[in-house]
């Protein structure tokens, strides 16, 4: 089993946090506060999530990134070579209070994030959905809840197509960064906040 890793520990981190943790997945969170900050939040989650620093998130097999947008750069600042590791973009161009799109030079966000952590194989995933639905049961009315991923590295998708099931979620293929990353991106794409759940 892959470990896995969270930098950013606010409403989406702590989400994703949660949904491993419902499927016994121990995560490492983390923010840019340190480990002691996250006392309390990772007592909330359980047992099975670590508080870590920043680096030790960034160490694991898969890494999840969930921060503010203007705040990723220094996020991923300085970390060790990813190396072909997976890294989900689990961000959108736009944060409080101003709700000002970011500017990304007509380029898809995720081509931008991907800039920020070279070497990484990068999936787009877990950004679609409102913090409160992404930590809730998946398993709901009868059916799974439907996450959207996208990237560019097939092998990095089958990994995350997986764990996305594994996590009780059905996931939907939706095509590389550029196009599949633009549907789901908010704002701008078609797909941001829609609870879509798919039934057998
Ligand atoms: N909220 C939603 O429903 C939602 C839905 C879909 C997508 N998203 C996207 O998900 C991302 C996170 O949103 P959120 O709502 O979870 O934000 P949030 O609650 O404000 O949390 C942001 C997290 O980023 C951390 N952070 C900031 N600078 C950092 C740094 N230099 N190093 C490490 N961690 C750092 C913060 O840690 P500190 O507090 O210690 O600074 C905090 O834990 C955003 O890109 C957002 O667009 C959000």
């Amino acid at each position: 089993m892959s470990t896995i890793g969270i930098i950013g520990a606010g409403n989406i981190g702590r989400a994703i946090a949660r949904a491993f943790a419902r499927k016994g997945i121990a995560t490492t969170l983390s923010n840019s506060r340190g480990p002691e900050s996250l006392t309390t939040a990772v007592a909330d989650i359980g047992r099975l999530v670590t508080a870590g620093t920043r680096e030790e998130a960034a160490a694991k097999d898969i890494v999840f990134v969930a921060v503010n947008w203007s705040k990723l750069p220094a996020a991923l600042a300085g970390l060790p070579p990813f190396g072909g590791r997976i890294v989900v973009d689990a961000n959108n161009p736009i944060e409080a209070p101003l709700f000002k799109p970011a500017e990304l030079g007509g380029r898809a966000s995720s081509e931008v994030f991907a800039d920020l952590v070279p070497g990484a194989r990068v999936v787009k995933a877990f950004n679609h959905l409102l913090s409160e639905l992404l930590a809730a049961d998946p398993t709901t009315d009868g059916g799974k809840r439907v996450l959207f991923y996208s990237g560019d590295d097939a092998g990095a998708k089958t990994a995350i197509g997986a764990l996305i099931e594994q996590l009780g979620f059905f996931g939907i293929d939706l095509g590389s960064l550029a196009i599949g990353g633009r549907l789901t991106q908010f704002p701008g794409g078609p797909l941001p906040a829609l609870n879509l759940v798919k039934f057998d």
